[in-house]
């Protein structure tokens, strides 16, 4: 990895302030005065120290998000503001895992875990993901079978078995364990209704963080990191 990199993936500063540090000698790699920043190093073996104080490097982040409307779940885009662009330059390495709609809010994990990325979407592992759903028309009681059993949707495709729970005529909550294009809104529409917002409250073993207002991010803890690297749910 460069070393300006580095500093950027550590929190130490910019590409350009990493610079700035190398031309006023405050950084050494193994002891030696870094020459230039875009030097190459190895950050699980190489000790890097700014002003005699050593960076420590984390091979990964898990940001959760409360993902706020308007924006897309994706790196970039020549046109709309991604989930990135609520992220500090340090955790610009990290992709979200699976998607929500733009106008979806609510829990979205963000890692450069790619293996955790891919046993939460792989979907033979089941992941649960949880959402509060509001309706246009009020739910009947019928609808929790309906789901039990599978809906049909628009294409043909018959879900696996969902759990809903009413909370209120217009309230509900949906556990799914698949993550179709727009899979929520379409399993409402199967039953002639229409989701008119919806909200991410917990994926696998992740709950949303009820402190965290809508754009906020906060870092996973480690316990919240190891029981989703166990099973995910
Ligand atoms: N289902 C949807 O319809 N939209 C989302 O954003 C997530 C699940």
């Amino acid at each position: 990895m460069r070393l300006d990199k580095f500093i950027v993936a550590v929190g130490a500063g910019s590409r350009s302030q990493a610079k700035s540090m190398v031309k006023a000698k405050r950084l050494t790699v193994n002891g030696q005065v870094a020459k230039k920043s875009d030097m190459k190093i190895d950050p699980e073996k190489d000790s890097v120290c700014l002003d005699g104080q050593e960076l420590v490097y984390t091979a990964f982040d898990y940001i959760m998000l409360n993902k706020p409307a308007g924006v897309i779940s994706a790196t970039e885009d020549a046109r709309e503001r991604t989930v990135l662009d609520l992220l500090p330059d340090r955790y610009q390495r990290v992709a979200p895992v699976g998607r929500l709609d733009k106008d979806t809010v609510g829990l979205l994990l963000l890692t450069n875990d790619g293996q955790l990325n891919h046993n939460l979407l792989s979907p033979k592992k089941h992941v649960d993901k949880c959402y509060e759903v509001t309706l246009e028309q009020p739910c009947p009681p019928e609808a929790i079978a309906a789901m039990k059993t599978g809906v049909t949707l628009d294409d043909g495709y018959q879900c696996l078995p969902a759990e809903l729970t009413i909370l209120s005529d217009y309230l509900v909550h949906l556990t799914i364990q698949e993550g179709k294009f727009h899979q929520v809104k379409r399993m409402f529409l199967a039953l002639g209704n229409k989701v008119t917002h919806l909200k991410r409250l917990r994926m696998g073993s992740l709950t949303l963080d009820p402190s965290l207002e809508e754009g906020d991010f906060r870092l996973l803890t480690e316990e919240e990191v190891t029981r989703l690297q166990k099973n995910g749910n």
